[in-house]
């Protein structure tokens, strides 16, 4: 989790911009559908300016892909956005910058990372989404906005959205 201020654009924390998740969630968490979670990310995606990198957690199902898709239609990407778990990186792009969506599930080591350019991708003018992102290690950069789904136990309607 990435502490301290995230210069522009903040997930519900105080320091700086506009606040996506109402102030009361912002250490919080909200309780969402798919319907809710796509509608989130779609104003998230039209929020969002370059550069920013946004770091999707949560286990295997839990909607990252789905809400990444979301951010990236709200963002303005037009071309369909899908999972890129067997290329690691995809490249999109969009009237703001380019974005890159990258899945890190089946990173096998650092030495991945080198090779599919990450260094050069986060520090790009661009809009970055980081499935995964625990696998980066301390090569994720500290000011990305993290955002963490989780199951619910007894539902599988809804998900638990942690933002800030
Ligand atoms: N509230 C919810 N939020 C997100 N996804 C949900 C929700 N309820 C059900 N789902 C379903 O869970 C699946 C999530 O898949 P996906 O986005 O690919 O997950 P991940 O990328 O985390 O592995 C989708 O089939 C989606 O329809
Ligand atoms: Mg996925």
């Amino acid at each position: 989790m990435a502490s301290g201020p995230r210069p522009g654009w903040s997930l519900g924390s105080s320091h700086v911009g506009p606040h996506v998740v109402p102030v009361r969630a912002a250490r919080g968490h909200l309780l969402v559908t798919v319907a809710e979670l796509i509608a989130w990310g779609e104003g998230v995606g039209r929020a969002v300016r370059p550069p920013m990198i946004i770091a999707i957690s949560g286990p295997l199902g839990a909607g990252k892909t789905t809400l990444i898709q979301a951010i990236c239609r709200g963002y303005g990407v037009v071309e369909p956005v899908t999972s890129p778990t067997f290329a690691l990186v995809h490249e999109y792009s969009a009237p703001r910058s380019r974005v890159f969506h990258m899945d890190l599930y089946r990173l096998a080591g650092p030495a991945d990372l080198t090779l599919i350019g990450w260094d050069e991708i986060v520090a790009a003018h661009a809009l970055i989404v980081v499935e995964w992102p625990e696998r980066a290690g301390d090569r994720l950069p500290a000011g990305h906005v993290p955002i963490d789904l989780e199951y619910v136990e007894g539902d599988d309607t809804r998900r638990v959205l942690l933002a800030g």
